[in-house]
């Protein structure tokens, strides 16, 4: 079943220049959905917008049955969305624990259900319970994505948007991310993923939406895309075959 889905959304950043040209796709309930295209397709903004950060010109976001197009960004993540941008959002200068706090504010009220929360966090992330006391900046780079994405989970969402989320990391570590995420989506969390490693991405989805200038251009089941990757990817500039 559907859980999230855009339907025929438009986006433009200025003027009539539209970065997203009727793009659709939805998300599955329990599934790992990634979006992958080259450079500058749109992916980053498809996320934005699924997040309530960009307010689509046309077309709808809809989640769990309910036409959500233009609420704030913190009604989606109460009704249960929460997104880990690409760029870098950890304070450098801020414990471990007082950044997990920051992310926990909307539970605030409640001592019993933030630590709830951070048991929850501590049990993907065992690094960060033990390391909750030092400074986010001096954590390694897989660490500081660990505590980025440890904030997201506070809120235990159903739905959790990523954007990149091994960008700069060493393969190893890379690994790691993606063994959260298929035990994320083991506990039934659903999870829409963007990435470049492209390889690494697809051996852990169960669907694939490709995008090219801001177009869909193809997508399917991980089953109907097997063997036919190459020849998707092999055309998109920049694509570097190691990844
Ligand atoms: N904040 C912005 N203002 C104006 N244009 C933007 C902004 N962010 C992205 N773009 C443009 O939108 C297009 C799609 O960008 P993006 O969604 O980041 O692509 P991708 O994530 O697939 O690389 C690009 O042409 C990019 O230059
Ligand atoms: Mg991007």
């Amino acid at each position: 079943m559907s859980i999230l889905s855009a339907k025929n959304i438009v986006v433009s950043y200025y003027g009539d220049i539209s970065v997203l040209r009727d793009v659709s796709m939805e998300a599955k309930e329990g599934e790992i959905t990634i979006i992958i295209g080259p450079n500058g397709a749109g992916k980053s903004t498809l996320l934005k917008t699924l997040y309530g950060l960009l307010r689509p010109k046309k077309g709808s976001i809809i989640y769990e049955g309910k036409d959500i197009t233009g609420l704030k960004v913190h009604e989606f993540m109460k009704l249960g969305l929460a997104y880990v941008p690409q760029s870098r959002t950890v304070f450098p200068d801020l414990t471990v624990m007082e950044n997990l706090e920051l992310g926990s504010w909307i539970l605030r009220h409640d001592k019993k259900k933030v630590n709830e929360a951070l048991d929850y966090v501590f049990s993907f992330f065992p690094i960060l319970d033990e390391k909750k006391n030092d400074k986010a900046k001096t954590l390694s780079g897989g660490q500081q994505k660990m505590l980025e994405v440890g904030r997201a989970l506070l809120t235990k969402p159903k739905v959790l948007l990523l954007d990149e989320p091994t960008a700069t990391l060493a393969p190893m570590l890379a690994k790691e991310i993606y063994s959260f995420l298929v035990r994320l989506r083991d506990e039934k969390t659903t999870i829409v993923l963007v990435d470049q490693n492209v390889r690494q991405a697809f051996e852990i989805a169960n669907y694939i939406y490709v995008l090219e200038l801001g177009e869909n251009s193809t997508q399917g089941s991980k089953k109907e895309f097997e063997g036919k990757l190459k020849e998707v990817i092999k055309d998109w500039l920049n694509y570097d075959e190691s990844h």
